[in-house]
């Protein structure tokens, strides 16, 4: 992008993703809800970030937690109603805070209208708005695609006697995104969404919308690693990132653009950086922002870290913003994947680095992976191994030191149990305290507001070592560096590093001159405005 062009508030801004079960309760029943959300919206705007993307809030039997939907365009009672999500986005709207949805195109519960519709017999007008295949002569399944949960992705149907495809859990059928009748329902998801006003989607599952027409089995993988979920025996070479995606992302942009410039689309995507950057489409007509999951699967070391900085650099189309995740409602939290004071540094490479950032809640207080006990676990990914689970990165958001956080009344059994060191770990403490990882990510926030060089200013790397990673981040005149120490020894800086400290993981260290003697201990960061 050029220096003086006008960026989106997309661009520009943070995003910060909710898991609504877990973020906060209002009723009582132990599961977060939208008022819940309405009722944090001021402590969001305190943090500094610019947009909040929540996680499904439709109706569903859960069997996904939300992402196995039986309406589209509704509220699950669990969540609230329409009325209170249109309360929530407008007063995020009247916060100056952006609202992302959670878009759900690849598949619906099974228990959806349409599926019902659709198993209803082979002659039903909706059979094939899923997928629908014949066994093999045997009996077993049309070929050998997984599901990413584990087993085959085929389900048997007695009465129709035709296996249907689900990707995720058996009661998550595909939608056939080949029959235009689908397409169009879809995309008039899309609309309703946009009508009552939201400010994008973020599209999950994205690579797996389209399926080889032919079937053809997927091959072996030679890397898989012992321990990782079953899925991973194969590459899924015929039934994610098909060409044909590329088309039907066009026909969503589509709906997006018609409700103005200013809404944004986010795709769900784990691909190495060749195959992601196709995502953005021809001259920047596909998603906006094709997830980079990077941060979340590369070793955390600087030499690692700095290496994937420039692939990702060297990949992007000149019309490809992007963008960096740090954790997700699917995977480890950073806390618990690097250590909690590695987690300081990683907030402020996430915050200065190239893109859009986006945070998961509760990382910005250091949260790590509860520890769940056995019949407490509820995610189905973990059915195949209970390591395999994704509950402990989901657990309640720790407000307070009050029994239950904050999160639900005193008296009310949490969905998940809360993690041990709430007491300790909260909002309420760390809001006082001028050391807390929450203090240095709000003060990263207020940085990165102030100075376009943070924002949409270019990178330049600097230096690389075991333990050090410096860059520069410049626009118009203004140029700032970065130096993190992302090892485990502590490191001196490069002589080059000289200057004010504007941001520092101690922060009283700010507003100093950085003595070229200084040396960054682990998990120590620092901005400099030479
Ligand atoms: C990706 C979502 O992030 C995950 O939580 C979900 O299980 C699958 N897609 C299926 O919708």
């Amino acid at each position: 992008m050029t220096e003086g062009r006008k960026h989106s508030w997309w661009q520009r801004g943070v995003i910060y993703h909710i898991y609504p079960r877990s973020f906060q309760d209002t009723n009582g029943d132990g599961v977060g809800d939208l008022r819940g959300v309405t009722q944090r919206l001021d402590y969001l705007q305190w943090l500094g970030v610019d947009a909040l993307w929540l996680s499904p809030f439709y109706p569903s039997p859960m069997a996904d937690f939300g992402y196995d939907i039986t309406d589209h365009c509704n509220v699950d009672p669990l969540f609230g109603t329409l009325e209170n999500f249109d309360e929530l986005l407008e007063e995020a709207h009247r916060l100056g805070l952006r609202v992302i949805v959670d878009y759900v195109p690849n598949h619906t519960s099974d228990e959806h209208p349409w599926f019902v519709e659709s198993r209803s017999s082979r002659e039903s007008p909706k059979r094939d708005w899923y997928i629908w295949e014949d066994p093999k002569p045997d009996g077993s399944p049309p070929n050998n695609w997984l599901s990413v949960f584990g087993g085959p992705a085929w389900e048997w149907d007695e009465r129709t006697e035709q296996y249907y495809y689900h990707a995720f859990h058996r009661k998550q059928p595909d939608l056939n995104w080949r029959n235009p009748e689908v397409r169009e329902a879809m995309y008039g998801v899309m609309r309703f969404w946009l009508k009552r006003g939201v400010d994008g989607f973020r599209v999950d599952a994205l690579r797996h919308l389209v399926k080889d027409e032919e079937l053809r089995d997927n091959p072996p993988n030679p890397d898989y690693q012992e321990g990782r979920p079953s899925y991973e025996t194969q590459l899924p070479v015929y039934t994610t990132d098909r060409p044909e995606v590329h088309r039907i992302i066009s026909g969503m942009r589509r709906v997006l653009d018609g409700y103005g410039a200013d809404r944004v689309m986010i795709g769900e995507l784990y691909l190495p950086f060749d195959r992601l950057v196709l995502y953005y489409g021809e001259d920047g007509r596909g998603v906006h922002l094709p997830t980079n999951m990077h941060l979340i699967t590369t070793p955390w070391s600087a030499p690692s870290l700095a290496a994937l900085v420039s692939e990702y650099e060297a990949a992007l189309p000149p019309y490809g913003w992007p963008n960096w995740v740090l954790g997700n409602h699917d995977n480890p939290r950073i806390a618990t994947r690097i250590g909690p004071e590695k987690a300081r540094a990683a907030a402020v490479l996430l915050l200065t680095l190239r893109g859009t950032p986006t945070m998961y809640y509760g990382d910005e207080i250091g949260m790590s992976d509860g520890k769940i006990p056995p019949e407490h676990l509820h995610d189905p990914a973990g059915e195949e191994a209970p390591h395999l689970g994704r509950d402990p990165a989901r657990t309640p958001m720790q407000w307070s030191d009050t029994p239950n956080a904050g999160f639900c009344p005193p008296d009310t059994r949490p969905w998940l149990p809360l993690s041990s060191d709430h007491r300790r770990r909260n909002v309420a403490v760390q809001r006082l305290d001028p050391h807390s990882i929450l203090s240095l990510y709000r003060r990263l926030l207020r940085l990165r507001r102030s100075e376009p060089a943070l924002s949409i200013g270019s990178y330049e790397p600097l230096e690389a070592t075991s333990s050090l990673l410096a860059y520069a981040r410049s626009y118009a005149e203004r140029r700032l560096l970065i130096a993190l120490n992302l090892g485990d020894a502590p490191t001196s800086l490069p002589r080059t590093l000289q200057g004010r400290i504007l941001l520092s993981t101690s922060p009283q260290e700010e507003g100093h001159t950085l003595h070229p003697s200084t040396r960054l201990f682990p998990g120590e960061a620092l901005v400099v405005a030479p």
